[in-house]
């Protein structure tokens, strides 16, 4: 892993990112895998996706008839005013009506939907004919409450499967769901709710998060003390905690559900009628909320969902997400369910009682198809091999990893002490605007290269420019694009079109940007280098911090790494390297100075940290990011104003400012 001679960089006045991460490491799809496989070989692939990206219009509407279910078939695939795309037109469906009914009604009404662990132990299977009743109930419930097609619901909940029924049941009624990640504060969840002005919150009294109960309805009773919209809260009973009912506006699930006829039929949505809002944070700190509409989101949620996860009947599906992220969207709920799989789910945290639970899980659910985050598999990783081993692990077949870079070390753990050398890994790169899977291998078609997302799925045109919308050359860094629409693509912003303008479309003029820094290499594997912002600029040359922190993690001590820029005089920005050890090493002055040297000889000088910080934990949110933007106040020596309420654990960054090096 040398660095490139100079002559080999691009300038830095065109922008292009110096990327100098190899890896040479290739996995083949096994031979009894691919045999098996929706999508066989490289030529299949290569064959379908040309096709896809060549005639789009012909691909999607193959797809959409042959994957979706529709009340009233779609007269026109695409029109497309950019940036504001209109999938489906004249066509009519609803979503929770292809999660559920087209199952029930095609015979799998006994079949398990959804198997649900709680974190204190208790297990409940729900069959697609038990979804379909509650949902129906639900759905009828939320009719009680007011709520008309459009209508805005929170749901701030534990991961329950009471959480995917009022998503359906949202759907089954033309309303929009608005999931507020149940970490969140509640000065978070009253921002969200007065963007979107619900008039209907579906929580629960609580939920279970590492032996402790979180007051979920505490919360929404403090933040709706400001928001003006919500009229009625709809009240799961989980842990008895004792909560306070506001009489005529708030009512248990399970007494006013009990009231409900367990027959609703479906909302005849418009293709483009809107099936949710998602917050995600922007670069500028207020929380946008992405707009996702039925037939286009549910086409690319329930097609990426079989063809990158090889989803079969027979499969069980695990997706770790909480249902306030989208990867518990589209993966979790939309995509394995419009597939008629059975979907796994887990409330707790993965290290209760101790880090056996997720293997635990896998054993006695027999999951077939894991998806879950590289930072949970570095915790795994770090806990030790012991956990897994004392597990039986053979009914899993295939891996997915998702949320950011997957370090090359952590994907040889997942790939062979998890995966037991025989499952291939997908790592799936796509964002909460695109709605579903952009870039992938595909499982049976596509030689793994750990670290690398490798190649787009079928339709998406990904390409990596400079600054001025300039293709880059194999090897360089730069910006990844998207230069077609597809279906799941976001609408906009919501209630803030000139902003979805700015914030993707402007960028780099009329095509979509990411945000995100990549490079393709020679073989056309494309490398996703973290967030733009995430990008150092040292010496006059742009780094990704993703590539340091994988050289850190590569030694053999380090756990996880995180590293960020500092204001530096001379060089533009000096590297900080936020560094956790394997259990049972400590820190030294020794270990530091190894560690930077272990950098340069990597990746090249330049990319040696200036400063290396020891901690016990990085600080990350619930969702598992890093939070950055904080530990570059941390890095600077600066009093941080940033908002820490979704940071799990405070006392964390108390300790990394506590052990500076200067
Ligand atoms: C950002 C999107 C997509 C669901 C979870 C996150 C990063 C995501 C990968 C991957 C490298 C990845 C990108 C992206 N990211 N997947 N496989 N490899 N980076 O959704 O919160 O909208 O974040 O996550 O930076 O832009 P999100």
């Amino acid at each position: 892993m040398a660095i490139k001679k100079k002559s080999e960089k691009i300038s830095a006045s065109t922008d292009a990112i110096t990327s100098s991460l190899k890896e040479t490491r290739v996995f083949a799809p096994p031979r009894e895998f691919a045999k098996n496989a929706h999508i066989k070989s490289p030529a299949q692939y290569q064959k379908l996706w040309e096709q896809s990206v060549k005639k789009p219009e012909v691909f999607w509407g193959k797809q959409a008839k042959e994957n979706l279910e529709w009340i009233k078939p779609f007269k026109k695939v695409l029109q497309w005013k950019a940036p504001f795309a209109k999938w489906f037109t004249g066509g009519k469906l609803n979503a929770s009506a292809n999660c559920i009914d087209r199952h029930v009604t095609a015979g799998l009404g006994n079949k398990a939907a959804l198997i649900w662990e709680g974190e204190p132990g208790d297990s409940r299977t729900l069959t697609y004919q038990d979804l379909l009743r509650e949902t129906s109930k639900c759905a009828n419930a939320l009719k009680a409450l007011g709520v008309t097609p459009g209508d805005r619901v929170a749901i701030y909940m534990p991961l329950i499967p009471e959480t995917v029924i009022a998503m359906l049941a949202c759907a089954r009624v033309g309303a929009m769901h608005c999931v507020v990640f149940g970490g969140f504060s509640s000065e978070a969840l009253a921002d969200r709710i007065n963007d979107c002005g619900a008039s209907v919150v579906i929580t629960a009294d609580g939920g279970y998060r590492k032996g402790a109960v979180v007051a979920l309805k505490q919360n929404v009773d403090v933040a709706i003390e400001r928001c003006p919209s919500v009229s009625h809260v709809l009240v799961v009973r989980r842990t008895g905690t004792l909560v306070t009912m506001q009489p005529a506006r708030d009512h248990w699930w399970g007494e006013f559900l009990g009231r409900m006829s367990s027959h609703c039929p479906p909302y005849e949505a418009d293709s483009e009628h809107p099936l949710f809002l998602l917050y995600t944070s922007g670069s500028t700190g207020k929380p946008k909320g992405i707009l996702h509409t039925t037939g286009g989101y549910l086409l690319g949620a329930a097609l990426s969902a079989k063809i990158v996860f090889d989803l079969k009947p027979s499969d069980t599906f695990w997706c770790t997400a909480d249902a306030g992220w989208v990867t518990g969207h589209s993966y979790l709920a939309y995509g394995p369910l419009a597939n008629g799989a059975t979907i796994v789910m887990y409330e707790g945290a993965p290290n209760h009682p101790d880090w056996g639970r997720l293997w635990s899980i896998v054993e006695k659910h027999r999951v077939s198809i894991l998806y879950t985050a590289p930072t949970a598999i570095r915790a795994c990783l770090r806990a030790g091999d012991s956990w897994p081993a004392k597990h039986d692990l053979s009914s899993l077949r295939l891996l997915g990893s998702v949320g950011e870079p997957i370090n090359p070390e952590a994907w040889m753990w997942y790939h062979e002490v998890i995966g037991g050398g025989r499952c291939p890994i997908v790592d799936t790169w796509w964002q909460t605007e695109t709605g579903s899977i952009m870039i992938s291998p595909l499982p049976g078609a596509i030689p793994q290269v750990p670290g690398s997302a490798t190649k787009p799925f079928f339709g998406v045109f990904p390409d990596i420019v400079d600054k001025n919308g300039k293709p880059v050359p194999a090897g360089s860094g730069g910006f990844l694009v998207i230069r077609k629409p597809w279906p799941s693509m976001l609408r906009t912003i919501w209630g803030d079109d000139e902003r979805y303008k700015q914030q993707y479309w402007s960028q780099v003029p009329g095509v979509y940007f990411t945000g995100d820094g990549a490079r393709r290499d020679k073989k056309g594997n494309i490398w996703i280098m973290g967030r733009i912002d995430d990008v150092l600029n040292v010496s006059g040359h742009r780094l990704s911090t993703m590539e340091v922190e994988s050289a850190l993690v590569s030694h053999k001590l380090v756990a996880e790494a995180a590293v960020v820029g500092r204001p530096d005089e001379l060089k533009g920005e000096g590297i900080v390297a936020f560094v956790t050890l394997q259990v049972g090493f400590s820190a030294s002055d020794a270990l530091r100075d190894e560690l930077k040297k272990h950098v340069a000889v990597q990746i090249g000088a330049l990319a040696r940290p200036d400063d290396i910080r020891f901690a016990d934990a990085l600080p990350k949110t619930r969702s598992g990011k890093i939070m950055r933007r904080l530990l570059r106040d941390v890095a600077a020596g600066r009093n941080s104003n940033q908002d820490t309420s979704t940071l799990e654990d405070l006392s964390v960054v108390a300790a990394l400012r506590a052990d500076s090096e200067d």
